[in-house]
């Protein structure tokens, strides 16, 4: 099954992401988590990508689509796999689709999650990871069960990321409304875009997208 997660920034596309890789076992691909570990890397994509990403303002189409490209040559992406934050404009998605051609794939499903402008700024200002295993969290709405550990690996160290703050934020809205919102009309012409809405609990937006991929089956 292969399956895009579409919305804005902070629509809870990670949050999801990771939930459903443990439950479906489909691979999570997030070029945003991919572009990161570039950047702490040091390597050549990671100092094109690096300015784009501190300014809120898409890497160019380029270099994901060949992040994209290579990532799913690989053999955990056999039985499908959930992109996350790909793709993002109208030349990403025609990309995808040739790549699938190719391979005589197709995409089932183009989830998009709706939460207004106003909620994600909050989302977005409160959230953290987990150093070591990359697990998300926030402030208020997603708290460890125990206070400073993370649930999944027991690690102390938490980050946040450089582009979550308020200025960033409102680029990075602005990329969303201009560039990747073309793709809804695009999707839904191809009868793949399904709607659900992410201004609920975390848990009742999973039963949701739950619900899309099962009617996929
Ligand atoms: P990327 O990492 O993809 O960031 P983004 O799209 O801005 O999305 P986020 O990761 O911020 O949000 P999310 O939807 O994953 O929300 P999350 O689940 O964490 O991209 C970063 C940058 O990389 C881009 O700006 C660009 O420069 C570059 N890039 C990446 N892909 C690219 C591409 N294809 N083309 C070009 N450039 C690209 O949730 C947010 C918070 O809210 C969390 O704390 C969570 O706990 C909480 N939360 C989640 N769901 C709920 C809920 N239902 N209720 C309450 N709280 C919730
Ligand atoms: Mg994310
Ligand atoms: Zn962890």
């Amino acid at each position: 099954m292969i399956v895009v997660l579409l919305g804005p920034p902070g629509a809870g596309k990670g949050t999801q992401a990771q939930k459903i890789e443990k439950t479906q076992g489909l691979v999570q691909l997030s070029t945003g988590d991919m572009l990161r570990a570039a950047v702490t890397e040091g390597s050549k994509v990671g100092k094109k990508a690096k300015d784009f990403m501190e300014a809120g303002k898409l890497v160019t189409d380029e270099i994901v689509v060949k992040i994209i490209e290579n990532r799913i040559q690989k053999v955990d992406c056999k039985n499908g796999f959930l992109l996350d934050g790909f793709p993002r404009t109208l030349t990403q998605a025609k990309a995808l689709d040739n790549m699938l051609n190719q391979k005589s794939l197709k995409l089932n499903a183009v989830v998009e999650m709706q939460v207004d402008d106003e909620a994600l700024v909050d989302r977005i200002i409160g959230r953290y990871t987990c150093t070591a295993c990359n697990q998300g969290y926030h402030g208020e709405n997603l708290k460890p069960k125990v206070d400073g550990v993370c649930d999944n690996c027991g690690s102390t160290n938490f980050k946040r990321r450089v582009d979550d703050n308020r200025e960033t934020v409102s680029s990075r809205l602005e990329a969303y409304h201009s560039q990747t919102a073309p793709l809804l009309p695009y999707y839904k012409e191809q009868g793949v875009l399904r709607v659900v809405n992410g201004m609920v609990d975390i848990g009742d937006v999973s039963v949701q997208i739950n619900d899309v991929l099962s009617s996929l089956n």
